[in-house]
């Protein structure tokens, strides 16, 4: 069996979009694009006029055109909104979606593989948050259709999944248990997607990728490979490092002086306990520095999953003006990341980059006026009349106290999905016509992540520098 000695992360909404996993794919590793909000990513696009005409090239292979012509129609402005106009919004995803919200989320996740494979034979993953679980059917779904190679996913159990890929690729339907807060354990709520309703009687056989989960403990490793609803190909084993959102840390949580989660000796995964799984495993958090691999190899696994360093290369989806500015600071050594137990509405720790012009500043987190407007991190709950409702922690403080949601769990939350779309410049105009705050994560080492790859005289590096660099 052939394995990727590097695994490229998936990395925040549109960050490591089809460019980024392509550049990895063509340098012979996993190239790995971000299944987050892709319906927001693609329609912005869109309404940007689509204007390398990748997205039409991508929907014209979509086998179903009457589908990718209506998603066409509603969106696409030719030319370009104008500077200063507000994208249309995506309805919000919700436990029981209407049809043409799961064709889009469908055609979205197609569109991103179908880009990140186009023109050469190399192999392509899709990642998806396990808290995120209302698009996820429809997502595997399209990504599966474009003949995705892994699905990676992580922040969560996801025991279900493995499960879903088989059903997907026999054409058979599948649903997905949904967390719903205030639900008695007996009283289940289930997402359900039927390829065959999406396809409109016949369903086609489809490739079943591969499925990594990415964990943090031994403990997990074992629960998935025993008791998951299908195989689990493979654990990516993320340290309290890594960027993005990170599992917190064992039994009570303590924070440093700086307010950030302290982390022990329980937190170190048993990587004996790993490997005795039998499944291959790579290492990430800090693997993406020289040297690094063999030091991960040497440990037992059979390579690493790097984020950070190809986050601000020149192929990634950061917006090129805050990527100048994180390099430059990178090289000047004037960087900090904070990993927040608060900012992310998941509960989860998240590492927030220190950037003047994004919301870690709190003038800019306090001036932003709060709004829920694309509602991936929604938590469903059980209202008091049986039906289901949706609240997030960084929506307006008091909508989410008139939904029964506390008070004290509204405080320092960040919209972390407004934060990061704005990330990859396609940020919501406000009323008034402010942009959306950027919200920026990097892995504790990005300074000296970014640092090795400068070379004398330049000021960026591209994802085979990295590559390279990494395998060398
Ligand atoms: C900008 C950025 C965004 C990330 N977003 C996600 C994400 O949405 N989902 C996820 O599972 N991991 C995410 N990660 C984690 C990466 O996939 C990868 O595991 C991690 O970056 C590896 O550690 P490193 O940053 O030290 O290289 C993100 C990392 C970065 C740097």
């Amino acid at each position: 069996m052939f394995y990727p000695k590097i695994i490229q992360g998936g990395m925040g909404v549109g960050v490591s979009n089809w460019v980024l996993a392509r550049a990895v794919s063509i340098a012979g590793q996993l190239g790995v694009v971000s299944g987050t909000a892709l319906d927001v990513v693609l329609t912005r696009r869109l309404q940007l006029g689509d204007p390398e005409g990748h997205i039409r090239r991508a929907l014209d292979h979509f086998p179903f055109p009457e589908i990718a012509r209506r998603v066409w129609d509603q969106y696409f402005v030719e030319g370009g909104i104008a500077p200063g106009q507000a994208f249309k919004q995506v309805p919000l995803i919700t436990i029981n979606p209407p049809a043409h919200l799961l064709e889009l989320h469908t055609l979205a996740n197609y569109v991103e593989v179908f880009l990140a494979k186009a023109g050469h034979a190399g192999e392509v993953g899709i990642n998806f948050l396990e808290k995120i679980q209302m698009p996820t059917l429809s997502s595997i779904f399209g990504a599966m259709l474009a003949g995705v190679d892994y699905i990676l996913m992580g922040a969560g159990i996801p025991r279900a999944i493995p499960g879903i890929l088989d059903q997907f690729s026999r054409g058979e339907a599948a649903s997905l248990r949904l967390d719903v807060e205030g639900a008695a354990a007996d009283q289940e709520f289930h997402t359900t997607f039927d390829p065959k309703i999406f396809c409109g009687g016949q369903a086609p056989q489809l490739k079943r990728p591969k499925f990594l989960a990415i964990i943090s403990s031994a403990t997990l490793a074992m629960t998935l490979a025993r008791k998951s609803t299908g195989k689990v190909d493979g654990f990516i084993v993320e340290g309290a490092t890594a960027g993005g959102h990170n599992a917190p840390p064992r039994g009570v949580m303590h924070l440093s002086e700086a307010g950030e989660p302290v982390y022990g000796e329980r937190d170190v995964p048993d990587l004996k306990k790993i490997a005795d799984q039998g499944l291959p495993f790579w290492l990430a958090g800090s693997f993406g520095a020289l040297g690094k691999l063999a030091e991960a190899v040497a440990l037992g696994a059979v390579g690493i999953q790097v984020g950070t360093a190809f986050a601000f290369c020149e192929e990634s989806g950061i917006d090129p003006i805050t990527k100048a500015n994180v390099i430059e600071r990178a090289l000047a050594g004037n960087l900090r990341v904070h990993t927040d137990p608060l900012a992310s509405p998941t509960g989860f720790p998240f590492k927030v980059l220190q950037v003047d012009e994004s919301v870690s500043n709190p003038v800019v987190y306090n001036s932003r006026v709060r709004i829920c407007d694309l509602g991936y991190l929604r938590h469903a709950y059980l209202k008091q009349d049986g039906s289901i409702g949706y609240r997030c922690p960084a929506e307006p403080v008091a909508n989410y106290v008139r939904k029964g949601g506390a008070e004290a769990d509204a405080a320092g939350r960040k919209c972390v999905c407004n934060g990061l779309v704005a990330t990859i410049g396609l940020g919501q105009i406000l009323s008034g016509g402010a942009v959306e705050p950027p919200l920026l994560t990097a892995g504790d080492d990005i300074v000296c992540n970014i640092r090795q790859f400068i070379k004398p005289g330049t000021t960026t590096y591209t994802a085979k520098d990295v590559v390279d660099a990494l395998l060398a």
